[in-house]
């Protein structure tokens, strides 16, 4: 992916490509007495390029990525970017690191309603401490990039569906994260609307950056390099 603006040194990639490895990583949630096990220890290398990730409902597909977030703690195990463990750190550092490092994006767009679409894409560079002006013309460039230059200025709730989405989207590539995450990001879009949203994930894959997507749609886990399964909270490569 090319941005018109050089990348911030807040922000920025460092030189090389930072890998994604999980370590043992396992989830219980505590149920009255019981334990509900969501994620089986899972220790994987994510290899650069788009990952699907597939299961059927409630098999553990959300806890495996919020792990991978690290919005979510692990009962066990280890979650590394680079050689980060990003759940060692405070929850300030990992926050820091998760906006030099990370993007996403949720089945629900998650945009700021009171923002415009220009303000949620600059939202991350705003926080990274990124200048005004360079701000502003790296989230133009992500606007155009998803074909919304001409709903710069809407509120979220002015937008479609779609369009909403690829702003979430044009948020999520930003800060060039080197691992960008997405949970059914076109769960609630008609098919052409969600290959044109898969399209913009498969930019920074071709870039050799990690993107790991939830779907649920075959066709859409096909287009992908690299394949996981969730099925009982245990996560099987294919
Ligand atoms: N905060 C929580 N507390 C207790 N149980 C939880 C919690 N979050 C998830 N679970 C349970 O963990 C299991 C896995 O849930 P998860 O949300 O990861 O499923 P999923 O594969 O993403 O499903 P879907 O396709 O419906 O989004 C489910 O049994 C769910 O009920
Ligand atoms: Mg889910």
């Amino acid at each position: 992916m090319t941005l018109t603006s050089p990348a911030s040194p807040a922000v920025s990639a460092p030189a090389g490509l930072l890998q994604l490895r999980t370590e043992g990583l396992a989830r219980t949630y505590p149920s009255g007495d019981d334990q509900i096990v969501a994620l089986r220890p899972f220790t994987h290398t994510f290899a650069p390029g788009l990952t699907s990730v597939v299961g059927p409902s409630g098999s553990g597909k959300s806890t495996l990525l919020n792990l991978l977030a690290g919005f979510d703690t692990p009962s066990a195990g280890s979650v590394r970017v680079g050689s980060t463990d990003i759940h060692a750190l405070s929850e300030a550092g990992r926050a820091d690191f998760r906006l030099s490092h990370y993007g996403f994006v949720f089945q629900n767009h998650n945009l700021v309603a009171i923002l415009s679409a220009q303000e949620n894409v600059e939202f991350p560079l705003i926080l990274a401490g990124v200048p005004p002006r360079e701000r502003r013309d790296r989230a133009r460039a992500l606007l155009a990039q998803v074909g919304l230059e001409k709903r710069a200025n809407h509120l979220p709730s002015h937008l479609s569906g779609g369009e909403a989405q690829r702003v979430a989207v044009a948020r999520a590539l930003v800060s060039e994260p080197d691992v960008l995450l997405a949970d059914e990001p076109t769960g609630n879009l008609d098919s052409r609307t969600g290959q044109a949203i898969l399209e913009l994930l498969l930019s920074p894959a071709r870039d050799g950056k990690t993107v790991v997507l939830i779907t649920h749609d075959p066709d859409i886990a096909a287009l992908a390099e690299h394949h996981l399964r969730v099925r009982d909270g245990e996560v099987v490569v294919e």
